[in-house]
C-alpha cells in the first residue's frame, strides 16, 4: 500500500509575521529537488498566515496550515477564527486536536469532533492529533486512550473525510522533550491505531489513511522512523523552526 509521505512544520507560539517570509524563501529552495514525492506543510501562528501565503505564492508542492480553527461558522466569538477566514489566505490544512489544546486549553474529544467536521466540511484538511501522556502508557492504558481519541475524534465522518483526514500520533511525553518513541514503540502505535480505523472505516479506507509521526522528530531520526510500514509522515515541532533541519528533515523522509 503506498501512502504519499506528508511532512508538516507545526510552528506553535513561533516566527511572527516579520520572520515568517524570510523562513520561506529559504526553505523553498532547499526542498525543489522534492518535486511532489512528499506533501509539505508549514502551519504557522494565525498572525505569520498572510506573510506566509504570499511568500509561498501558490508553490503547488508546499501546503498552508492553521494551528486550530472554530467549529463555528461566524459571530460572537471573540478570539476565533473561521474556515472560511483561512480559505481566504489559501490555507488548505488545519492542526487539530493537538495535546497541548487539549491539555493546557480544555479542548475535549466532543470539540475535537465538532472542528474536524466543520474543517471537512468547508474543504480543510485535519491534521488530527492523537497520544497518550506518559502516565496513561505506564498505566496500560496505550490502546485505549488512542481508540477513545479515535473513536470521538472521527465519530460521524464519511469513507471519504475519513480518507481525507490525516492522523498524527503524538505521544505526549515525547513532544519537546528531546525524547523520541524508538521507532518500534511508534510503529507499534501506528499499527493499533490502523486497526482501530479499519474497525471503524472499513479495511480498505484505514489503509489509505496517512499517519504522521510527531514527537522531537529531528534529521538525525528521520529516515528511521519514515522506514516503518504504518508511519506516512511526521509533525516537527522545534527541529522546524529553522529552514534548512525542516529541510532536512523532508529530504530524508523522501529517502525512505
Ligand atoms: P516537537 O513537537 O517536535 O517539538 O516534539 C511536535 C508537536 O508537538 O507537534
Amino acid at each position: 500500500m503506498s501512502r504519499k509521505p506528508i511532512i508538516a512544520a507545526n510552528w506553535k507560539m513561533n516566527i511572527g509575521p516579520s520572520e515568517a517570509s524570510g523562513f520561506i524563501k529559504s526553505f523553498l529552495p532547499l526542498v525543489e529537488d522534492i518535486k511532489g514525492a512528499c506533501d509539505i506543510v508549514i502551519v504557522p501562528p494565525f498572525v505569520s498566515i498572510p506573510a506566509a501565503s504570499e511568500a509561498l505564492n501558490s508553490t503547488a508542492s508546499v501546503g498552508l496550515g492553521a494551528q486550530n480553527v472554530s467549529q463555528y461558522n461566524n459571530g460572537a466569538y471573540t478570539g476565533e477564527i473561521s474556515t472560511l477566514m483561512l480559505k481566504e489566505l489559501f490555507v488548505g490544512y488545519v492542526v487539530l486536536g493537538h495535546s497541548e489544546r487539549r491539555q493546557l486549553f480544555g479542548e475535549t474529544d466532543e470539540v475535537i469532533n465538532a472542528k474536524l467536521k466543520k474543517a471537512l466540511a468547508d474543504n480543510l484538511k485535519p491534521l488530527f492529533c492523537i497520544g497518550e501522556t506518559l502516565e496513561e502508557r505506564d498505566g496500560g492504558q496505550l490502546e485505549a486512550v488512542l481508540e477513545r481519541q479515535v473513536d470521538k475524534g472521527m465519530d460521524g465522518l464519511t469513507e471519504e473525510e475519513a480518507t481525507t483526514t490525516v492522523i498524527a500520533y503524538e505521544p505526549v511525553w515525547a513532544i519537546g522533550t528531546g525524547r523520541t518513541a524508538t521507532s518500534e514503540q511508534a510503529q507499534e502505535a501506528h499499527a493499533f491505531v490502523r486497526s482501530v480505523l479499519a474497525k471503524k472505516f472499513g479495511q480498505a479506507v484505514a489503509d489509505k489513511i496517512r499517519i504522521q509521526y510527531g514527537g522531537s522528530v529531528k534529521p538525525e531520526n528521520t529516515a528511521e522512523l519514515m522506514a516503518q510500514p504504518d508511519i506516512d509522515g511526521a509533525l516537527v515541532g522545534g527541529a522546524s523552526l529553522d529552514p534548512a533541519s525542516f529541510a532536512k528533515i523532508v529530504n530524508a523522509a523522501v529517502t525512505r
